[in-house]
């Protein structure tokens, strides 16, 4: 029997951070959703294809090949696009791409596979409500617009990329609005997802919190056996 821990919530809660350090100390394989779209955008801009060529779209995803390997590597039809699917133009394309009927059918079922068998922590924005709706475990992280911004422009400086706070923020509400009102697996809340807001956090105190969840949880379970 595999254990599932949904971790979900908006862009910049700091869900890729806390999903690895939970997962590296509590033993659970981490799944990062999201890159799995952004490997559908990159393979589109290999192949030239565009966002209303949905027959373009269909027949490179009958081919597509994603892998995610223990040590975080992720690749593309054999191509190691670790770094590749965070630069701006996979950025720019991965949220519409998101969007489309196919892609989510598709990476659903490279989602699930990805998880076979295995414990895991699987972040992303409909891992509570549709990839894992019987989940162990499920967490919605967040944090203010303006809180995630900051971190933003923070990351940013660390990687020597120069950013405007005005501009990173109106990114994020953009994409707020797009991943939570868009018809297919919006962005929302599961109604048995435990609601943890890390606006006024450390790193270490969301870890923290999220492992005593999670280590409540197996405990439960265990004695339910
Ligand atoms: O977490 P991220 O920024 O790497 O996600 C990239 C995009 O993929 C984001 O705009 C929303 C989308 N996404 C999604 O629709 N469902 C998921 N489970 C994960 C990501």
């Amino acid at each position: 029997m595999s254990f599932v821990v949904a971790i979900d919530g908006p862009a910049g809660a700091g869900k890729g951070t806390i999903t690895k350090l939970v997962g590296e100390k509590l033993g659970l394989v981490n799944i990062d959703t999201g890159a799995t779209f952004r490997c559908v955008a990159l393979n589109m801009i290999q192949e030239h294809i565009d966002i209303q060529e949905e027959d373009k779209i269909e027949k490179m995803l009958t081919k597509i090949n994603i892998e995610m390997h223990p040590d975080g590597k992720i690749f593309l039809n054999g191509e190691d696009v670790t770094h590749r699917i965070r630069e701006n133009d996979v950025n720019n394309l991965v949220s519409p791409v998101s969007v489309l009927p196919v892609v989510r059918s598709k990476l659903l079922e490279v989602q699930r596979n990805i998880a076979e068998g295995k414990n895991v922590i699987m972040e992303g924005r409909d891992i509570g409500t549709v990839v894992f709706p019987d989940a162990d475990v499920k967490i919605y992280l967040d944090a203010t617009a303006e809180e995630r911004a900051r971190r933003r422009v923070l990351q940013n400086q660390e990687k020597g990329i120069e950013s405007s706070y005005e501009e990173v923020l109106a990114g994020i509400k953009d994409r707020d609005k797009r991943d939570s009102t868009r018809e297919i697996a919006p962005l929302k809340k599961a109604e048995d997802a435990i609601y943890v807001d890390s606006t006024n956090l450390s790193v270490e105190q969301v870890v923290e919190k999220i492992i005593k969840i999670i280590e409540e949880t197996r405990k439960k379970e265990g004695q339910g056996k």
